[in-house]
Formats: structure tokens, sequence, C-alpha cells
């Protein structure tokens, strides 16, 4: 049987500029009623000028192995696989650095972009590593500065994301140890790239004297149709991924879904007919941190104790692409460091 990767350290990393609601109502036509009504978030934490999401992975990552060498003796990383919308520059990838700057040496380190879904992208990459005996053990971070690509005239985005990082280490280990990372459940649907899009910058429309006054740099999205596929896939993706794992969907005693509307929390849990108290809520103080809010998310239940080491766990996240995915784990003695 292939080796499991499992789940041994955790670690989060928030910039320190907090931003409520009452702030952005002095720029923008909103209100702190309408971000709170609609999307359940109250603040968010924004990254300063000139910091960069290799700042904020770097010290998430640093997190993450102390919370694996003090918790399970795992001391540094075989690999780094960085989550994320907004790295650095768009070439090269930003893994290599984070890795080098954590002192890691010369391991692989890669991107991956699967948008407010890739941090689970992330995790199935990790445990592909390990399972193949390509590294024994992976720091899987996800890190953002939506910041950096929201139009700051669009209220509509502008109230939604924050910045943030959130790193776990994976160690080769069993099957059936707590931690263990169940079966993954993965999909993407490239029917609706549209609905959640940086529109020009790439190939498709890059940066040119001639497209100057058209070209769109910042981050776009359909919410009310992003808002049902996001309910339905992450629902579907759930039952699924507990089905692979032998449990029934009721049996899941925490589920930690990505922060991006507490609308969309709350309709996944009813859907799957579980307790909303079920559902970890992180958005009211970080909004939607998008391949950063799982580990952000999973952090806070820890240390809220709303998470404790034996739940049966399960991970769901939607995003860009579109994409989406769950997955189920035993929670582990892991405490973010
Ligand atoms: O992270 C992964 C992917 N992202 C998501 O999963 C996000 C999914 N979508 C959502 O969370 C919600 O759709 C939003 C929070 C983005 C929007 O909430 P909504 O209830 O779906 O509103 P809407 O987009 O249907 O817009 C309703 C109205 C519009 O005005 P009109 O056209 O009815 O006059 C918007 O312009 O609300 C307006 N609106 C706002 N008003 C005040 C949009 N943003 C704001 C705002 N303040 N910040």
């Amino acid at each position: 049987m292939a080796r499991a990767a499992v789940v041994c350290g955790l670690g989060t990393h928030l910039p320190s500029r907090v931003v409520g609601n009452d702030h952005l109502a002095r720029e923008l036509d909103t209100s702190d009623e309408w971000i709170r009504s609609r999307t359940g978030i109250g603040q968010r934490h924004l990254a300063d000028p000139g910091q960069a999401t290799s700042d904020l992975a770097v010290e998430a990552g640093q997190r993450a192995l102390k919370s694996a060498s003090s918790g399970a003796g795992q001391d540094g990383a075989d690999a780094v696989v960085l989550a994320t919308t907004t790295p650095d520059h768009p070439c090269p990838a930003t893994a290599p650095l984070v890795a080098s700057r954590l002192g890691l040496g010369t391991v692989p380190a890669f991107d991956v972009a699967a948008v407010c879904t890739g941090f689970l992208y992330g995790l199935a990459a990790g445990a592909g590593l390990i399972a193949t005996g390509t590294a024994d053990s992976v720091l899987v971070v996800g890190a953002e500065t939506y910041s950096s690509i929201l139009d700051p005239a669009d209220r509509s985005t502008r109230a939604i994301f924050g910045d943030g990082a959130g790193a776990v280490v994976l160690r080769a280990g069993e099957p059936d140890e707590p931690g263990a990372l169940g079966p993954m459940v993965l999909g993407s649907d490239g029917t609706g790239s549209e609905l959640i899009q940086v529109p020009s910058g790439g190939s498709r429309d890059p940066f040119r004297a001639e497209n100057a006054d058209r070209a769109d740099p910042f981050f776009r999205m359909a919410g009310r149709q992003v808002f049902r596929n996001a309910v339905e896939r992450m629902a579907e993706a759930v039952t699924e991924a507990a089905a692979r794992a032998g449990w029934r969907p009721e049996g899941v005693d925490v589920l930690v879904a990505h922060q991006a509307n507490v609308r969309i929390i709350q309709a996944v849990a009813d859907q799957l007919g579980l307790p909303r108290e079920r559902f970890p809520v992180h958005l009211d103080r970080v909004g939607n941190t998008s391949a950063a809010s799982i580990p952000l998310a999973l952090a806070d239940a820890v240390t809220a104790g709303a998470l404790r080491p034996g739940h049966k766990t399960a991970l769901a996240a939607f995003g860009g692409g579109l994409t989406w995915g769950a997955v189920t784990m035993t929670w582990p003695r892991v405490a973010p460091a």
C-alpha cells in the first residue's frame, strides 16, 4: 500500500494591518451592515506596501516547521509546495524563494495555482511526493496578498478578500494513523473559467503599449454564480470524500470549509444535513484569504478548542478555475506554533 501523508505541523501568519468594514465604507459605496449581513466578514488583515506573498509564506512556514519539530520531532522538510493566486512575480514560482529563505536548501519547490482550492491541490501534490518516495516530508503553504490584485474601486471584491498565510507539514506515515490524509476528491470545470479571473497580464492579453488603455489587471468575480457553484460542488465533494474514507457524511465531527462567505458555509451545512456548529467560522476576523483560508481556519479552530485530536475532520474548498475539492482525516495531536 502507498505511504500515507500525515499532517504533523501547523503554522499561520497574518499581516499586522487590520482593516474593518467601517474603514472600507469611508472609501467605497458600502457599509458594515451590508458586508456583515451578506458575507459574515467584519474585518480583514492587509499586507503593507512592499510586503509580498513570500514574506507571509516564510513566516507561516517557519511556524509550521516549528510545530512539526516540537510536536512530532519532524525536522525541516524535503520539498515545498506553495499554493497561491498572488505569486511575488508572474515568473518564476515563489516556492523556491520560500524554501531558500526557510533554510531548506535545494529541495524541490513549486507553486500550485488553483485559486481558493489551492491549498487542497497543494496537499494532493504533497501527498503524491510522499507516496512516490520523492520526499519523506513536505511543507505545504497557502499564502496570498489579494490586496495586490484587487481593484481599489471594486466594492464587491474589496469587501471580501484579505491577506494571510497558513502552512502544514506532511510526513510519510501509515494510512490508519491520526493526521493521515484520506483519498482526495478534486475537480475542475474550465467552462467557468471566466467567473473568477484576472483578465489581463497573461498570454491571452499580455500587457503591451497597444492595449494599455483597456487592459484589466485586477481580480474579477461573478459573485452570484460562483456562490451557487461553491455550495453544490463543496457538498458533493465532501459526500464523496467521506464515502471514499468509509464514513457517512453525518459522521463528520468538524468540517473546515474554505472561508469565502458565511452564507456559503451555512448552505453547505444545510445541504449535507449537518449542524452548522460543526463548521468553524474564521472569516469574520480575516475575510476570504483564498489559498490560505483552510490552514488559517484549522489553526483558529484548534486554538479555540473546536477542533481536537480524534475529531473526524473534513476539509472542503471551491475556487476559480473553476476548481473544488475535499479530503478527510482524523485530526492528530497537532497545534499551531
Ligand atoms: O473564494 C472562492 C470563490 N468566491 C466565492 O465563493 C464568493 C461567492 N460569492 C459571494 O460570496 C457573494 O456572491 C458576494 C458576497 C460576492 C456578493 O453577495 P450577493 O448577495 O451575491 O450580492 P450580488 O453580487 O448579487 O449583488 C447584489 C447587490 C448588487 O447591486 P445591484 O446590482 O443589486 O444594485 C451589488 O452591486 O449588492 C451590490 N454589492 C454591494 N453593495 C454594498 C456588491 N458588493 C457590495 C458591497 N456593498 N460591498
